[in-house]
């Protein structure tokens, strides 16, 4: 049977499954529904009294979850962004904890196949990457009206883009006499300025997802949700983080790090204060696709799967 859910392919499925350690009455959280891959596969795991709960910024995405899940009184769907995650919590249940929370970042297949949203350097459409629509600047709008050195520091930042200065230049010289409106209008410009870095990589494509990450507060909404749900996770719940590129990931590593440390401030004392001890404990180490996944799936690439598990600390029994 094909893993393929409407034109999206959940990535590391048997993993992240394994991740949650979902338990069949458990509650769980899918803060990225896309095309409901993971939430499905998820939900075959829970019984009658088992909740999962999906959220996506993407009204598509929510309609998809909406017209599959409407009847299976399990399921709550919510129209959200991570930066949301606990007032949906709440409208469940005030004060709801999972046992599971995962995040699959970045854009799902549809997003990237329907020309209209803009994400694609590959085929023309409005040069937009809202990832919720019609709310928001565009890629045009920051393309257009941004002054160079906000240019250079999006490519740079965000596109870990070593030729940011030659590329903002020549969008800032361009634009005087013709605004920058379609995707392909800047993918070619940027292919005769710039040369690619990385071989059978388009040379747009560190432009692209800089400014799919600033349009969408994409690194903003992670430090939010990652925040959030470790607030709600149950004891021993868990927290299983998939990331594309490397910005996503340092954040991911960084956030259970820190969270998986004791306070250095108490290091070597006898009595660690509670408020001290830390929140979650690393479970493994980031796991990648195999090459039979990757074979049938290119996109799965690049995922990184990150899991950590809540402590007791801090959490009344
Ligand atoms: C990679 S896809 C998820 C695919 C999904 N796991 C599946 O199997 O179909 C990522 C989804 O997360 C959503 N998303 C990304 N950032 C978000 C945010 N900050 N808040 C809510 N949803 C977000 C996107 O709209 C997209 O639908």
């Amino acid at each position: 049977m094909s893993d393929t859910t409407a034109g999206h392919t959940p990535v590391l499925l048997p993993q992240v499954l394994a991740a949650l350690n979902i338990r069949a009455s458990g509650t769980y959280l899918d803060a990225t529904f896309g095309r409901g891959g993971h939430a499905g596969a998820i939900l075959q795991n829970l019984i009658a009294n088992g909740r999962l709960l999906c959220l996506d910024r993407d009204s598509a995405a929510i309609a998809d979850a909406k017209s599959r899940f409407a009847s299976d009184a399990r399921v709550a769907v919510f129209l959200a962004p991570f930066s949301s995650l606990a007032d949906c919590a709440d409208q469940v249940e005030p004060g709801l904890k999972f046992d599971g929370i995962l995040f699959d970042l970045g854009v799902s297949s549809p997003q990237l196949d329907d020309a209209a949203r803009g994400f694609s350097f590959t085929q023309d459409g409005p040069l937009d990457m809202r990832m919720t629509r019609g709310s928001g600047v565009t890629a045009a709008d920051v393309v257009n009206g941004a002054p160079l050195h906000e240019l250079i520091r999006i490519f740079r930042e965000y596109g870990e883009e070593r030729q940011a200065p030659r590329i903002a230049r020549a969008i800032v010289k361009d634009r005087e006499s013709r605004p920058f409106e379609r995707t392909l209008q800047l993918a070619e410009m940027i292919a005769r300025v710039a040369r690619s870095q990385e071989r059978h990589k388009h040379p747009a494509t560190r432009v692209f997802q800089a400014l799919r990450i600033h349009v969408d507060r994409e690194l903003a909404e992670l430090e939010a949700g990652l925040d959030a749900a470790l607030s709600r996770l149950a004891p021993h719940g868990r927290l299983a983080v998939i990331s594309f590129h490397s910005l996503e990931d340092r954040m991911v590593k960084q956030f259970m790090r820190r969270h998986s440390l004791a306070d250095p401030m108490y290091a070597g004392l006898p009595d660690m204060p509670a408020h001290a001890r830390p929140t979650l404990k690393l479970v493994g180490k980031a796991s990648k696709a195999d090459a039979n996944e990757t074979s049938r799936n290119p996109r799965a690439r690049s995922a990184r799967l990150r899991v950590a598990e809540r402590t007791t600390q801090g959490i009344a029994a």
